[in-house]
């Protein structure tokens, strides 16, 4: 709790009063409804839902200057790319000359840039809105989902016109929420192993950011969604993804969560079979047997944290803060409360 309290402090101090009283957002079902799909789609398929966020003032490109100006300068808060890229390039693509981060958010409308702005859910001004979708969100999924939901966090994506996100999957089960301009999404299957198969997910899960890898052939099996202001999509943890801007600058919102079954899992799995693949050992794939699997992740948990005995103590506020979803009746969550993202 140490590390939420240093970072929100970090926050605070850069927010003026002015500034934390600017916005009234929606609140309740204005902001996000539950529409009967969270419940059966969560973390199974991609859907359409509404938010009340459309173009609001909150997200326009000067108040979150000001957010990024607020930021707190520790590992990981904030990222940005400059340059256009192409759907099969890697993550960390930087084709055009570094920017600064306020030279790439000045001129986002036009320098072919993307910025993400993270843990915004920690911010005095943001903060309370992020954190009621975060809640609301996991309150609409079924009992089973908000058992496996460990962890909820927020990010805000600012991309130039035209610009595309490359072709990769995240681990997190994600909600994608557009508020200004429009982007044209294509999500594919989480569960197809033909299109990602295992060998790719160990690299993923190994830390790899560009572990899956784009296969043009299979494009047609995506899904594809044209997401306009105060419409959003949900893409399940590891289903790959890539998107393209319309004409115009967007801004989004990404509401994200950490999972039992994957993070403390199947990531686990994976990262043995990839040290047992590295050592010529045919690893058995995840789910084919639940006591290999189990011996895989106590042995990935001993090996973790022998690895956090050994390395250099880090300053405890240059970590990911940590935002639980409140439980709701019937989870027991609270019961399972794990360490932060670091520890996985
Ligand atoms: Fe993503």
């Amino acid at each position: 709790m140490e590390v939420i309290y240093k970072i929100m402090a970090a926050y605070t101090a850069n927010a003026s009063p002015i500034e934390s009283a600017a916005f009234t957002a929606p609140t309740g079902a204005a902001l996000v409804a539950d529409n009967g799909e969270f419940s059966r789609k969560f973390n199974r398929s991609d859907f359409i839902f509404e938010h009340g966020l459309a173009n609001h003032p909150m997200f326009e490109l000067s108040a979150l200057a000001k957010l990024a100006n607020r930021i707190p300068k520790f590992q990981n808060f904030v990222y940005w790319q400059n340059g256009r890229v192409k759907v099969d390039d890697k993550w960390s693509a930087n084709p055009a000359p570094r920017l600064s981060l306020e030279q790439t958010i000045e001129g986002i409308a036009g320098n072919d840039s993307l910025v993400v702005l993270k843990h915004a859910e920690q911010d005095p001004v943001y903060g309370p809105v992020l954190q009621e979708i975060l809640q609301r969100i996991y309150s609409f999924t079924s009992p089973d989902a908000q058992r496996d939901i460990v962890l909820g966090e927020s990010l805000i994506f600012l991309n130039s016109p035209n610009r595309k996100t490359a072709y990769h999957l995240d681990l997190e089960s994600n909600f994608l929420l557009q508020v200004a301009g429009v982007k044209l999404v294509h999500v594919f299957d989480c569960a197809d192993r033909s299109l990602t198969p295992h060998l790719e997910l160990e690299n993923h899960c190994g830390g790899d950011d560009n572990g899956a890898i784009y296969k043009p052939a299979r494009q047609n099996d995506a899904h594809f969604h044209h997401l306009t202001p105060g419409h959003g999509v949900h893409f399940p943890s590891m289903a790959p993804h890539w998107v393209q801007n319309a004409d115009e600058l967007s801004i989004s919102i990404n509401i994200n969560y950490d999972l039992v079954s994957v993070h403390h899992r199947l990531k686990r799995v994976y990262r043995v079979n990839r040290m047992m693949r590295r050592l010529g050992i045919k690893p058995t794939d995840p789910g084919k047997s639940r006591v290999r699997d189990a011996l895989k992740q106590r042995l990935s948990t001993g090996m973790g944290a022998m690895r956090k005995t050994l390395r250099p103590k880090r300053d405890p506020t240059d970590s990911y803060p940590v935002r639980r979803p409140t439980p709701v009746s019937g989870s027991s969550l609270e019961a399972r409360r794990l360490d932060s993202r670091s520890s996985t």
